[in-house]
């Protein structure tokens, strides 16, 4: 068993519950913070994993620190808006800082928010502003940026639409996109909370491709004929993304159409592409490819 201690924020959750298995695969020692309110059970299922289970209210620092004692790493994994991006998150950063971890890890996993202007993607933005806080704090950060969880195209994404055999696309079918899976992202993520020298951004994608080439994967996987189809401008979208916000009854959801509308356009536009990717960091990974994929949910079918 090493001597690490990975402190693990968002446990409870998709994400966070395969960092904590893949951090016990490694033969980390692992510490959940999970919630008091959290569903009972969860928490029994980090335990048969063998990871110890903290409970602590992110309204009390006392409780936080406490979770945080011992740790090497705080990695989060929490899922939210301001309440929880900014809010939750700077009360575990202060925790960390308080109980002297050395190194965190933030729940940014996405595209690369960094060369993206303030107030174009709100869930993006949160993460810049809590980046300011963190690169405020003395403590070494690490954000592991991965594109879009690769899991979504056979899924809500609106790329690859079965039904009409159509790759969607907007200004570009020859920009490249980068897609990661939930598990490469988890299993690279336990590896960066183990590894003492991360710098501060680590780039990684499962698969790099472009509106053009999803056709032909999709075509090849299925064995049907897929067409693109241009639904219009990056500026077009821009328009179709007001408006809709604009209808929208509130903004409090975490992912409301005109969100996903945002990572879109932002994938599309291209300057979110990583470069240049740090794969290779970590040998052992396999990852896995779009084509991967889309052939896993075609035998589930
Ligand atoms: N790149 C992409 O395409 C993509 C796609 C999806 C998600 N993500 C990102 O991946 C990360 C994890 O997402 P996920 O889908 O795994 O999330 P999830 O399954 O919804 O889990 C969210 C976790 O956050 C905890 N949490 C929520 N609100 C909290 C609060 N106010 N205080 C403390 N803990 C709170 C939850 O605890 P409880 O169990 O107690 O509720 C749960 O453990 C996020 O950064 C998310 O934005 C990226």
């Amino acid at each position: 068993m090493g001597a690490r201690l990975t402190i693990l924020a968002g446990a409870t959750g998709h994400l966070g519950g395969l960092i904590a298995r893949s951090l016990r695969e490694r033969g980390e020692r692992v510490r959940a913070i999970v919630r008091p309110d959290t569903r009972p059970g969860t928490a029994l299922q980090l335990s048969q994993l063998g990871v110890t289970v903290v409970e602590a209210d992110y309204g009390d620092p006392e409780a936080l620190a406490a979770a945080c004692e011992g740790g090497s790493c705080v990695v989060s994994a929490l899922a939210g808006l301001r309440d929880v991006i900014v809010d939750a998150q700077t009360a575990l950063l202060d925790a960390a800082v308080s109980a002297g971890v050395p190194r965190f890890i933030p729940s940014d996993y996405a595209i690369d928010f960094c060369k993206m202007p303030d107030g174009g993607n709100r869930n993006l933005d949160l993460r810049r502003e809590f980046a300011e806080r963190l690169d405020a704090a003395p403590i070494a950060a690490t954000s592991i940026l991965c594109g879009m969880f690769a899991d979504l195209l056979t899924g809500d994404a609106p790329f690859i639409v079965p039904k009409v055999r159509r790759v969607i696309y907007w200004e570009n079918a020859d920009q490249p996109m980068d897609f990661t899976t939930i598990e490469n992202t988890a299993t690279y993520t336990a590896a960066a909370a183990a590894d003492r020298t991360t710098p501060r951004f680590l780039r990684i994608a499962g698969d790099s491709v472009t509106a053009r080439d999803l056709v032909q994967i999709a075509g090849t996987v299925t064995g049907d004929r897929y067409k693109l189809f241009r639904a219009g401008s990056l500026a077009r979208l821009e328009r179709v993304i007001r408006l809709t916000r604009a209808l929208s009854p509130g903004t409090d959801e975490l992912y409301p159409p005109w969100q996903g509308m945002q990572y879109m356009r932002d994938m599309f536009d291209g300057r979110v592409k990583l470069a240049p990717l740090d794969n290779a960091r970590y040998p052992e990974l396999h990852w896995t490819s779009v084509s991967d994929v889309l052939q896993a949910h075609e035998r589930a079918a």
